[in-house]
């Protein structure tokens, strides 16, 4: 129980990567907010914690409608009186080729990648701020966590993923800046890049393809076939990872081991890199 007594925020926890973290983190005795777009996925993360006797609140909603990020905060410090972990994972690819790739794709990416987590986290400011200087003032020091999720072709890029790059890559950006910037509230800021992990948006693509909804609009999952068996092939450890093992990753972050860690960027990929 690493994580008694910890209060931990998770976005896009209705299914894959999200939902191993949120369930990882409560195992550990955090108490868990999760959110997701879909509600439906969001109960279930909720009722799966639980039911292994866990605490977790349903926060749902689109993390780049505006007003989300208060409410986001705000439900875990009115629920569990508290914030000590943040974990910015919520996303999906809408991928073209650049000269196929609109305005509204551009932004959707930088929507979902970049300025959610910024806003969540702009956000969180005022209560971190606040309750570091109440430990201070007490005379000890709590370390608190922020991991961003993010991907090789934010460090890399990624071809048909123009958009998808740029928004990972800024999130980047957002991980090392925070870090200068928070290391006066003893909060650590890192991120995770995930390589292939098999969830809903690397499933292979075909005629039955996930359609995720977004706002308006329809995005279809996936991955093409021969796409996925080249990776395979040139991952060392010689297959995708599994959600659990991606939420590992984000894992070592949060404990208390990681204290002095801050402003990296680790990648979970099975020893790809290119
Ligand atoms: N799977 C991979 O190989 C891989 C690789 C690199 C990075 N990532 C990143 O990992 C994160 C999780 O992806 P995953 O593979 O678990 O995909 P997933 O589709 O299985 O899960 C993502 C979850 O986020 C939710 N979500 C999407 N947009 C949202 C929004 N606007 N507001 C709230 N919730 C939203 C979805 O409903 C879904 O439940 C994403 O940021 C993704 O870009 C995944």
């Amino acid at each position: 129980m690493k994580l008694a007594g910890k209060v931990a925020i998770v976005s896009g926890s209705g299914r894959g990567i999200g939902a191993a973290i949120a369930t990882k983190l409560a195992s550990e005795g955090a108490r868990v907010v999760v959110n997701d777009i879909d509600e439906g996925p969001a109960g279930e993360t909720v009722r799966a914690i639980e039911a292994a006797g866990g605490a977790a609140a349903a926060c749902p909603g689109d993390v780049t409608e505006p007003a989300f990020a208060e409410r986001f905060v705000n439900t875990a410090l009115e629920r569990f009186g508290g914030l000590d972990i943040i974990v910015n994972n919520a996303g999906y690819a809408w991928d073209a080729v650049i000269q196929k790739m609109t305005d509204e794709q551009w932004y959707a990416m930088l929507d979902v990648h970049a300025t959610a987590p910024f806003r969540i986290l702009r956000a969180a400011t005022e209560p971190l701020r606040r309750l570091a200087k109440q430990e201070k003032d007490a005379g000890h020091v709590v370390s608190r966590k922020v991991v961003n999720v993010t991907s090789i072709a934010g460090l890399y890029g990624n071809a048909g993923q123009v958009a998808y790059a740029a928004g990972k890559a800024a999130v980047i950006g957002v991980t090392r800046a925070l870090a200068k910037e928070w290391g006066r509230y003893n909060v650590n800021v890192n991120a995770v890049a995930f390589g292939y992990i098999r969830t809903r948006m690397t499933q292979p693509m075909g005629a039955e393809a996930a359609v995720a909804h977004v706002g308006a609009r329809e995005v279809k999952m996936g991955v093409q076939p021969d796409m996925l068996a080249f990776m395979e092939r040139m991952i060392p450890l010689g297959r995708g990872g599994t959600p659990e093992e991606a939420a590992g990753a984000v894992y070592l972050f949060c404990i208390p081991e990681a204290d002095y860690v801050s402003g990296q960027v680790l990648l979970a990929s099975g020893g790809f890199v290119m």
